[in-house]
């Protein structure tokens, strides 16, 4: 069980003079650091030309840390090929669906498929893997940073191979893949495997089978790639974690399921978006999912900011007390580390006006001040360390789903599916109720209701799972558009929903898209989206004024299951969540007024902590189950132990 909680940022040492360091680790202790990322755009520094290698500054780098107590994720440095890699190997440079090749001089600047690349990769990570596997600073491998953030699909004639290899194992014959994707539609059969390329440019709209294939065979080439890293470093030293950074949330042409299933601890970035209203919710979003996919166990959050980043429109700078809420945020939703990119504010180069732990002001400044406070604070909160945030509620989610609804013929436009699922999450957030998400084909068992706020592809497995959920005496609540085409983007006919008409006991004979609000009988709204629906078995809990179910409620074996035909507007959303959450028994961490979070990590020993953290600019009383009531300050966070 680990003993602290993990405290620190990417240092890059290489970016600054050797002058720098001894600064940089005395102020890392005054922090309170006692995990930095180091090396992860480190290839041109120590391979400097092709097989040429210098690990000495590196060398220096980790002994520092060593000497002072802080520990290491040392990263392979794969996210970025030195310039050298792409002037001699300019065919394993990423191409666009234009056709496009993409230059180097930037980061991420090589072909998933690249066979060059994958050796010089584990090259260096062989190098990187031999060289300090016995570091006394090492405490994980970081392997690559983010994949797929910038070149998650190449469109060349060596990925198109790969796809053509990927799709041969998986239909083993033509006349599979012919039926999968429907290509008797406009004349696109194949005769031949060579004749199939990846969805390339094309006069008018591209086949939705090859599209989603496409998406999931890039998502695999990367997952490829991190295992063969990963296997190779296991190899070396077997005891040493491996992770690499996920994105999780926020980005979604990586499958987060498959790559974090090959992780011994599941990491994650996360970035607040300022242009929403309410960013510390896609955050808790974001957190609940590093927690979901690491299995509820403790999870790492290597990359957030301590302020402003440098990839938005506008790039606001966070409030006074902003960074310490974000960071308890994520330690309430699991984390056992907060970590920040980066360590030392860059002088130069293409994120030099992204904030970081030390910013190019120094230390007297906000930031640090906040930064040195959070590590003192985390010190304080070592016991939380290891404990564990039970959820009675999971929400679906499926890379796969939102790729295939990604096709842009669609009945309308406005079903975001991405957007879908994190308006339903914010709802349960203001009420206080945690929640996981989880893979339609996950385990389900421990639920007390399960949410499907927008899964337009579900495999058989995927609807069977749900209605054995339901059967076993769980409540679900599914939105329109959800359980209507099998894994190959294929339609379920017989009526919509075909996955789950029987389970919801309903089944809809036309999409009504919408272009402004429908009214309900029973006063509440709805917009995008009307449906019309029978209800065969359901019963009807509220109608549109013409009379059509809006909202029905099914009974299924020991359990219900209830259906909604519109997107309903917030204010309603809220009260039929209030509804079948009281209806599972799914009960919130405490009360608490709104705007105010509340979230319980515990130990198996029945320890536990209450975070209480208040985004308001209000004083606020929370409440917690079976407890008194303690005031959460306007802005403050509280951590009440029990
Ligand atoms: C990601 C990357 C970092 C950095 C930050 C900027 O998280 O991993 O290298 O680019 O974004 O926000």
């Amino acid at each position: 069980m680990p003993d602290a909680i993990a405290y620190g940022g990417d240092w890059n040492p290489e970016q600054w003079p050797e002058e720098t360091w001894g600064q940089d680790v005395a102020l890392m202790r005054e922090a309170g650091v006692n995990r930095v990322s180091v090396g992860i755009f480190s290839w041109s520094l120590l391979e400097p030309a092709e097989g040429v290698f210098d690990f000495a500054a590196l060398d220096r780098a980790m002994d520092l840390l060593a000497a002072n107590g802080i520990k290491a994720n040392l990263a392979t440095p794969t996210a970025s090929p030195p310039p050298w890699f792409g002037d001699a190997y300019p065919h394993a440079l990423p191409v666009d669906a234009d056709g496009r090749r993409l230059a180097h001089g930037s980061r991420q600047g090589f072909c998933p498929s690249s066979p060059i690349y994958r050796e010089k990769a584990l090259r260096i990570a062989e190098q990187v893997g031999l060289r300090y596997r016995d570091h006394p600073a090492l405490a994980m491998w970081h392997i690559h940073n983010e994949y797929g953030c910038h070149n998650a699909r190449c469109y060349c004639d060596t990925s198109a191979a790969a796809f053509r290899a990927w799709l041969r194992s998986h239909y083993a014959t033509l006349d599979a893949l012919n039926e999968a994707w429907g290509t008797a539609f406009w004349s696109q059969r194949y005769g031949e495997w060579a004749q199939i390329l990846p969805p390339r440019a094309t006069p008018s709209l591209p086949n939705p089978g090859q599209q989603l294939d496409f998406r999931r065979f890039s998502s695999d080439a990367l997952v490829e790639l991190y295992i063969a890293e990963r296997d190779l470093l296991k190899q070396l030293a077997p005891d040493v974690p491996a992770t690499t950074n996920l994105m999780a949330g926020a980005h979604w042409d990586m499958d987060c399921w498959a790559f974090a299933a090959e992780m011994d601890v599941v990491s994650t970035d996360h970035y607040l978006i300022g242009a929403r209203p309410e960013p510390h919710i896609d955050l808790a979003f974001a957190a609940d999912y590093a927690r979901s996919l690491n299995g509820g166990r403790p999870w790492l959050l290597m990359e957030h900011s301590t302020s402003a980043v440098n990839w938005q429109p506008r790039n606001r700078a966070k409030a006074p007390g902003e960074l310490r809420r974000n960071s308890m945020s994520h330690l309430a939703r699991g984390a056992d580390g907060i970590m920040f990119f980066q360590w030392r504010a860059s002088r130069a180069g293409a994120e030099k006006w992204h904030s970081a732990m030390l910013p190019h002001a120094g230390t007297n400044t906000k930031i640090w001040r906040e930064v040195t406070a959070l590590g003192a604070e985390l010190a304080g909160l070592a016991g939380v360390a290891g404990s564990t945030v039970h959820a009675d509620v999971a929400i679906l989610v499926d890379h796969s789903s939102v790729w295939a609804q990604d096709h842009p013929a669609q009945p309308s436009s406005e079903m975001d599916p991405v957007e879908e699922a994190k308006r339903w999450h914010a709802a349960l957030w203001r009420a206080g109720i945690t929640c996981d998400l989880a893979h339609p084909e996950g385990d389900l068992t421990g639920y007390r209701l399960v949410l499907v706020p927008a899964l337009y592809l579900v495999s058989d497995s995927g609807a069977a799972n749900l209605a054995a959920f339901v059967r076993r005496g769980g409540v679900a609540l599914v939105g329109p558009y959800s359980g209507i085409v099998d894994e190959h983007d294929r339609v379920r006919l017989g009526g919509y929903p075909g996955a789950w008409r029987d389970l919801l006991g309903v089944t809809v004979e036309e999409f009504f898209p919408l272009d402004g609000p429908i009214e309900l009988a029973s006063g509440w709204s709805g917009s995008v989206w009307s449906e019309v629906a029978h209800a065969t078995g359901a019963k009807v809990l509220d109608t549109y004024v013409t009379g059509e179910p809006a909202w029905t409620r099914n009974e299924w074996g020991d359990g219900f299951a209830h259906y909604l035909t519109t997107r309903l507007d917030d204010g309603a959303l809220a009260e039929v969540l209030a509804a079948v959450t009281a209806e599972a028994g799914a009960s919130p961490a405490a009360e608490a007024p709104a705007g105010v979070e509340v979230v319980r990590r515990s130990h198996a020993d029945g320890r536990s902590y209450l975070f209480a953290i208040n985004h308001t600019g209000e004083d606020a009383v929370v409440t917690p189950r079976g407890g008194g009531p303690v005031t959460v300050a306007a802005g403050d966070v509280r951590v009440i132990p029990a």
